[in-house]
């Protein structure tokens, strides 16, 4: 039996209709960009992340680009990050200039670890009256300042839900307030999904000043080729972001900014738009899965070989406690595994077989491996399993069953 890692067939089934009537509608309009579509699902956005403002955006990669623009995050500045998470998160900081600074995840959740990132503030970095500067060669810890070249002004945390959990937020936001820092959330991979802060129930990229999803179409919410939306709750900075998305253009060809074509078009907006309605019941079904996983995995006597996904917002009154958009577990001989369930027609995947801090491209950051030890165990031992809303018991049981073939 062959089981993709994502199918997305009978969505498309399901909102073939609709899909083609607004998109034949949309080509009727000849309005192909930042149109009434565009407006509408901003507004949708709004209303189902209880956002004050969204601005839709290209991509996920470039709501982050022009969050940093927004905030004037360049050149002398550091942002810290997960060295966890997928490429664009660290590569939109190096883009703007600025330097990213990763800081180990929680072993039990891949998302990025408050505690370690509260020892990497109190013990690398020197708050300097209105600034947080790190020292770049860890050197004598002195008068460092942000006019020493050596130095730079930390400006920010982007902490990343990855596979749709929630990082613990409120310590994040304890630690990012402490030290007057940005926070942008990367809920790319994560939209809908809740946190319970005090004794509110929050949305993925609410909880800092600015937050952004992407619509890759492999995603929850996925479009008909790339968009992204940005939510924030500053009137101010919303509009920022809508004139660097149009190359800073305030008035017809007068740029006030350099900005980019950040723009969301018509067509993905009303696919987008179509789908949302339905977003909460597919996250569900997802649940449903993960839950079957968990039962086929007792049921095989695997629970002392594989190590499942953490569900730590699950008893905290929250509907979408995870959204799993992936479904990554542990696994001993990782590798071996995946050629086995491939062999039995499982598709697998890695995200991430190797921490940013060890990519090529980042080698001038003069990190090492060893630095990051709880990324660089993930990168070696998780694998994500098929998971989508209409994944059917008995493909979930053949991935299971190979997996125990392959440990028997
Ligand atoms: C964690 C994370 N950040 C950022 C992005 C970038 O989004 P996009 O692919 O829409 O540019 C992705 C997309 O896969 C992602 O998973």
């Amino acid at each position: 039996m062959r089981v993709p890692l994502l199918d997305l067939s009978e969505q498309y089934r399901f909102l073939a209709k609709p899909i083609h009537q607004e998109i034949e509608a949309v080509l009727r309009s000849h309005r192909f960009i930042l149109g009434p579509q565009v407006e509408a699902f901003e507004k949708a956005i709004c209303v189902y992340c209880r956002a004050p403002q969204a601005v839709g955006v290209s991509s996920g990669t470039d709501a982050l680009l022009a969050i940093l623009m927004a905030l004037g995050i360049g050149r002398g500045d550091a942002v810290i990050t997960t060295p966890y998470t997928f490429f664009a998160t660290a590569g939109c900081i190096t883009r703007v200039g600025a330097t990213p600074l990763f800081v180990d995840i929680d072993p039990a959740t891949c998302n990025l670890s408050p505690t370690a990132l509260e020892t990497f503030l109190e013990n690398k970095c020197e708050a300097t009256g209105e600034h947080v500067v790190f020292r770049q060669s860890q050197g004598a810890k002195t008068s460092a300042s942000p006019s020493d070249s050596k130095c730079l002004r930390v400006r920010a945390i982007v902490p990343v839900h990855l596979f749709g959990l929630c990082c613990e937020m409120e310590a994040i936001n304890q630690i990012s307030e402490q030290y007057q820092l940005h926070l942008i959330e990367d809920a790319a991979q994560a939209i809908g999904a809740e946190y319970r802060f005090g004794e509110q129930t929050t949305k993925a990229g609410t909880m800092g000043e600015a937050g952004y999803f992407s619509f890759y179409p492999s995603k929850n919410l996925g479009a008909a080729g790339d968009a992204g939306m940005i939510v924030c709750r500053e009137g101010k900075l919303a509009s920022e972001l809508r004139t660097l998305r149009q190359h800073g253009m305030e008035s017809r060809y007068y740029h006030r900014v350099v900005g980019g074509n950040f723009r969301l078009d018509e067509i993905q907006a009303a696919v987008l738009a179509i789908k949302l309605p339905y977003l909460d019941s597919w996250s569900a079904a997802r649940r449903v899965a993960a839950d079957f996983y968990r039962s086929e995995f007792t049921r095989t006597g695997l629970m002392n070989k594989c190590v499942l996904p953490a569900e730590p917002h699950r008893d905290r009154g929250l509907t979408n406690h995870h959204i799993y958009h992936q479904y990554v577990i542990r696994a001993p001989m990782r590798d071996a595994l995946r050629q086995h369930l491939a062999k039995h027609e499982i598709e697998t995947s890695v995200y991430y077989p190797l921490g940013l801090h060890e990519q090529k491209c980042f080698a001038d950051l003069g990190y090492k491996k060893g630095d990051f030890p709880e990324t660089e165990r993930a990168a070696r031992e998780t694998i994500a399993l098929p998971i989508y809303p209409e994944i059917s018991h008995e493909a979930q049981r053949h991935v299971v069953n190979s997996i125990a073939g392959f440990f028997g």
